[in-house]
């Protein structure tokens, strides 16, 4: 029904100086798979990614830039998110989908040793609407987490939330254990959640940033990185890069809100403490600080935000 047909992904492009929010290129896809590198999100995180879409994700009717450092009250409600197929690719009517939001913590965390958090996951979402961009609709969803705003502990770096969104299929099986509403925020491999589940592929994904006060490492430093490197970027738009790292500074800075972010994280560790998890993220976040020093080079507010 609103599968997007090669006709119209050429009407859109012709429109793109008027509505680039329903069109994507594929310099934004190259851009969205440099960002996801560049963050050393991939392969740390998520093995391969081969973006078929974009992923525009909204707080509170503002959407973000990839890799956006926002504050932690400016994330505190689910976004609303929208998908944007790449001009190659279909999307089948009727196709399910699992969003989730998992905390890599900072750049430099090794994701095979230290468990990212769960701050989200809905499994059997939709796609709705004649056009993209294609509305995600819960109507008939399982939520198993409710989404949970970051709660960085104050001191461990600047935290990189991904929200993805995994293509389910037919022999998808949720684990026993994550497979009905009300699950609390806890701590899990990503990839392992994947395997174990049998989820397809990762349909399209974004990521911002969240840091609690001044991190513990000297060299902690958040960086707008000009995808000029990239062969296809070079004649783009760089206003919302520069907006979004002047963002950046701002909320990077604040660190006044730390004791509400805490509570936030120590509520959620001791709701999964039950089942031992909360074990799990306490070693976790000794990891995250030992990273940091790796991770100094700090991560991208890139400049590919004119799709999203
Ligand atoms: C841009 O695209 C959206 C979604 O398809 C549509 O609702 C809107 O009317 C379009 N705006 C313009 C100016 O074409
Ligand atoms: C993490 O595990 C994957 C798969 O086992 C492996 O390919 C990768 O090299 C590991 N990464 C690190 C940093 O050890
Ligand atoms: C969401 O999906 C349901 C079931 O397919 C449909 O009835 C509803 O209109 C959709 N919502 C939106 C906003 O498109
Ligand atoms: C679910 O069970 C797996 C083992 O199959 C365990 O590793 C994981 O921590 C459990 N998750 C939760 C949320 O209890």
């Amino acid at each position: 029904m609103f599968a997007l047909l090669p006709a119209l992904a050429l009407l859109a492009v012709s429109a793109s100086a008027q509505n680039t929010s329903s069109t994507v290129t594929e310099r934004d896809i190259e851009g969205l798979e440099a960002n996801f590198k560049q963050a050393q999100l991939v392969p740390q995180l998520i093995s391969d990614f081969e973006p078929e879409a974009l992923l525009s994700v909204s707080f509170g009717g503002q959407a973000i830039s990839i890799g956006d450092k926002l504050d932690k009250d400016a994330v505190a409600s689910s976004p609303e998110l929208t998908v944007s197929p790449a001009p190659d690719h279909d999307l089948d009517a009727g196709a399910l989908y699992t969003v989730l939001m998992a905390d890599a913590n900072a750049v430099g965390t090794d994701q095979n040793v230290t468990e990212q958090t769960r701050h989200w996951l809905v499994n059997g979402v939709s796609l709705s609407g004649d056009t993209a961009p294609y509305t995600v609709n819960y109507t008939g969803a399982t939520t198993i987490t409710d989404y949970a705003g970051p709660g960085p502990f104050e001191g461990t770096g600047s935290h990189r939330y991904v929200i993805a969104v995994y293509e389910q299929g037919s022999d998808f099986a949720a684990p026993a254990n994550l497979s009905t509403s009300g699950v609390a925020l806890g701590t899990w491999f990503l990839s392992g959640y994947v395997s174990e589940s049998k989820l397809g592929d990762l349909l399209t994904a974004n990521y911002f940033q969240v840091e609690n006060g001044q991190a513990t490492s000297t060299a902690e430093a958040t960086t707008s990185v000009d995808s000029a490197t990239l062969a296809a970027a070079a004649s783009t738009t760089g206003a919302s890069g520069s907006a979004a790292s002047g963002a950046s500074a701002t909320s990077g800075s604040a660190s006044g809100a730390s004791g509400a972010g805490t509570s936030a994280t120590s509520a959620a560790a001791s709701a999964s403490g039950s089942s031992g998890a909360g074990a799990a993220s306490g070693a976790g976040k000794t990891g995250v600080a030992a990273g940091m020093i790796m991770g100094a080079v700090g991560v991208v507010g890139a400049v590919v935000g004119a799709a999203l």
